[in-house]
């Protein structure tokens, strides 16, 4: 059974993005083909003309704009945002390749309800360019993260962590590839979890089940 559902059992949702949108994609695939028991009310990018709005409005979503550099302040921004998001009246936030920091305040309002996907296995290389430090720190695995939000920047409670290998003629570029391929596949699994009540964030921990989360879930591959 879904968690807040809009009475047609499907969970509604919004989601964030800056560009490309391939995670974006495979959560609209997954919609389309009855995999995902969500509904997407938006897709919101706070870059005008990325490819992610026309996956949005391919799919029939309604594509929205709101770009950060026509406010003058952040606070002004999020305040926009918020109330754009808050009049979908969303029951989960997915912020997919969304690059702009959000304040605690932000953050807060959304509190148990807002999801990211990192591209790394958090909490190692949070933040920018988690390839090229994942090669430069000599890993031998490396992979993607599906978190809660809190206010500390990547660091909220993990849901669900991909593996890959790191392989001895890689790139940032080939890495990043492999670890794509695997953020497809968590992003739309966590999300189903939750729209199906089997994921809550209870006191900054993730109960999966009815269960308290010891570690994160890690899908098969992970050492
Ligand atoms: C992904 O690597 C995601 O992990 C990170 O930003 C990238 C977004 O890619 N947060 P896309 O826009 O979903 O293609």
């Amino acid at each position: 059974m879904a968690a807040v559902s809009d009475g047609s059992g499907k969970l509604p949702l919004v989601v964030l993005i800056s560009g490309r949108g391939s995670n974006l994609q495979a959560i609209l695939d997954g919609a389309r083909d009855g995999s995902l028991p969500i509904t997407i009310r938006a897709v919101i990018s706070n870059r005008p003309g990325v490819q992610g709005l026309d996956r949005a409005r391919q799919a029939a979503v309604p594509a929205l704009t709101l770009d950060h550099k026509v406010y003058s302040t952040r606070q002004d921004f999020e305040t926009a945002l918020r109330s754009t998001i808050d009049e979908l009246s969303p029951a989960l936030v997915i912020l997919a390749g969304f690059m702009r920091v959000l304040s605690p305040e932000f953050v807060m309002h959304y509190a148990g309800r807002m999801l990211n996907i990192h591209p790394s296995l958090l909490p190692k290389y949070r933040g920018l360019h988690t390839h090229e430090r994942a090669l430069g720190g000599g890993e031998r695995e490396h992979g993607a993260s599906v978190h809660f939000v809190t206010p500390e920047l990547d660091s909220g409670p993990v849901i669900v962590q991909a593996c890959v290998p790191v392989l001895p003629d890689d790139d940032p570029d080939s890495l990043a590839a492999r670890v794509l391929e695997q953020e497809h596949k968590i992003y739309p699994l966590a999300i189903r979890w939750f729209a199906e009540g089997r994921i809550v964030l209870r006191e900054q921990q993730v109960w999966f089940d009815g269960h308290l989360l010891s570690e994160p879930k890690r899908w098969p591959g992970c050492h």
